[in-house]
C-alpha cells in the first residue's frame, strides 16, 4: 500500500480522535467511505485491476477500510457515552413533584340525584322501571284520562311528530314520564293476569315546549307508583316524608298537602314544603307558615284514577294506590345550590367540574333510609 495511503489513514485516525461530537465523526465518514469517499474510490480501483494485481492490493484496501470504519464506530460509541454521561450528571428527578393531572369527566348532578333517588326507594323497596321517550299519544294523554278533547293537554306545550301513533293520535316526545305508570301495569298484568302489587320509581327525560331560567324544553322527572289492596294518601304522605328526609338529609321537613287537580288522579294533591330564608337563600326546614318562612311548590301526586287504573287492565275495586311525579333537575338545584336551570344543559365544563361528583362518590344515602350520618 502507497505511503500516500497511509499517511491519510494515520491523518484520518487524528482528526477522528479530535471529533467533537456526532456530526463531525459523520463529516469523517463520508469524506472517507461515502460514496464518492477516497477509500470507495481505491475499492472501485480493484475491478479495472488484472487478477494478479488485484490478489496483491486487495487485502491492504480492505484493511484500510475496515480500520477506518472501525475506528468510526469506536469514536461514535465513545462519544455517545460521554453524552449519556454528561445527561446523568446533570439530569435530576425530583420524585416529590406531583404527578402530570390528566382531565377528569365528572357525574353530572341529574344523574348523581337520580342515583340517590333510586338508593332511596329501593330502600322502601321500589324498583326502578323505564319507558320510552318518543310516546304514542294513548300512553302519555288518553289512557291518562285525558281524551282527545281534554282542555288538560294544552298544558303541556307537546312536542309532536308527524307519525300517526299505532294507537291513534300522533306520536310525541313524552311530556311527564307519567306513561310510564300505565305501561308499567299493562306490563303487571299480562305477566300476572290477576294483577300484582306495583312499586316503582321511574325516572328520565321529558320534553315541554318551554325556556326561562326555570324551564328548558328538556327536563328531567322521577315518577313514583304504588298498586296494592287497601292503599290510601297517608301511605302516600308517609312515602313522601320519608324520602324527602332521606333525600335531603334532614328530619325537619314539613310537608303541606294542597288540593289540586290532575285528570289521572283522584283526588289529586299538590305537596308543598316548608323553608326559610337564611342569608338571602331557600333553606328548607319548619313550616312555612312561620314567620320568616314559606310554602314551595314541589311536586304533584294523588290516588291513580279509577279509570287509569281500568284503562291499564286492572280492577279498580279490587286495585287502587298513588302516584307522584317529580322534577329531579329541580331536586337537584334545591340540594346542591344551583339557580339557573339552562346551565344544567349547557355542557359548560367549569359547570360541570363546580358542579359535578366525582364517579367514585357512593351516592350520599348507601347506609339506608333513616341511617343517621
Ligand atoms: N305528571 C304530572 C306532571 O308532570 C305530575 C304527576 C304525576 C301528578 C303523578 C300526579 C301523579 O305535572
Amino acid at each position: 500500500m502507497s505511503t500516500e495511503n497511509t499517511q491519510k489513514v494515520t491523518e484520518t485516525l487524528a482528526r477522528l480522535a479530535d471529533a467533537a461530537d456526532a456530526d463531525a465523526v459523520e463529516a469523517i465518514r463520508i469524506e472517507a467511505l461515502g460514496k464518492q469517499g477516497w477509500i470507495s474510490a481505491l475499492l472501485k480501483t480493484l475491478g479495472k485491476m488484472t487478477p494478479e494485481e488485484r490478489q496483491e492490493q486487495a487485502p491492504a484496501i480492505q484493511a484500510m477500510r475496515a480500520q477506518v470504519a472501525d475506528a468510526i464506530a469506536a469514536r461514535k460509541a465513545e462519544l455517545e457515552a460521554a453524552e449519556l454521561e454528561a445527561r446523568l450528571a446533570t439530569e435530576t428527578l425530583d420524585l416529590t413533584l406531583p404527578a402530570p393531572t390528566s382531565p377528569k369527566g365528572s357525574v353530572h348532578p341529574v344523574s348523581q340525584v337520580m342515583d340517590e333517588l333510586a338508593e332511596i326507594f329501593a330502600d322502601l323497596g321500589f324498583a326502578v322501571a323505564t319507558g320510552p321517550e318518543i310516546e304514542d299519544d294513548w300512553y302519555n294523554f288518553s289512557a291518562l284520562n285525558m281524551p282527545e278533547s281534554h282542555p288538560a293537554r294544552a298544558m303541556h306545550d307537546t312536542f309532536y311528530f308527524p307519525d300517526t301513533a299505532p294507537k291513534g293520535g300522533k306520536m310525541l316526545l313524552r311530556t311527564h314520564t307519567s306513561p310510564v305508570q300505565v305501561r308499567t301495569m299493562l306490563d303487571t298484568v299480562k305477566r300476572n293476569p290477576g294483577g300484582a302489587p306495583v312499586r316503582i320509581i321511574a325516572p328520565g327525560r321529558v320534553y315541554r315546549s318551554d325556556s326561562d331560567a326555570t324551564h328548558t324544553p328538556m327536563f328531567h322527572q322521577v315518577e313514583g307508583l304504588v298498586i296494592d289492596k287497601d292503599i290510601h294518601l297517608g301511605h302516600l304522605k308517609w312515602t313522601l316524608e320519608t324520602f324527602l328526609k332521606a333525600f335531603f338529609e334532614t328530619e325537619d321537613i314539613v310537608l303541606r298537602l294542597r288540593p289540586s287537580y290532575f285528570p289521572f288522579t283522584e283526588p289529586s294533591v299538590e305537596v308543598d314544603v316548608g323553608f326559610e330564608i337564611v342569608d338571602g337563600k331557600r333553606v328548607l326546614g319548619g313550616s312555612g307558615d312561620a314567620p320568616g318562612h314559606g310554602w314551595m311548590e314541589l311536586l304533584g301526586s294523588g290516588m291513580v284514577n279509577r279509570r287509569v287504573i281500568e284503562m291499564s287492565g286492572l280492577d279498580p275495586d279490587e286495585w287502587q294506590g298513588f302516584a307522584f311525579g317529580v322534577g329531579v333537575d329541580r331536586l337537584a338545584m334545591l340540594k346542591y345550590g344551583m339557580d339557573d336551570l339552562r346551565a344544567f344543559f349547557d355542557g359548560d365544563t367549569r359547570w360541570l367540574n363546580h358542579y359535578g361528583f366525582s364517579h367514585l362518590d357512593q351516592p350520599t344515602l348507601s347506609a339506608g333510609v333513616g341511617a343517621k350520618a
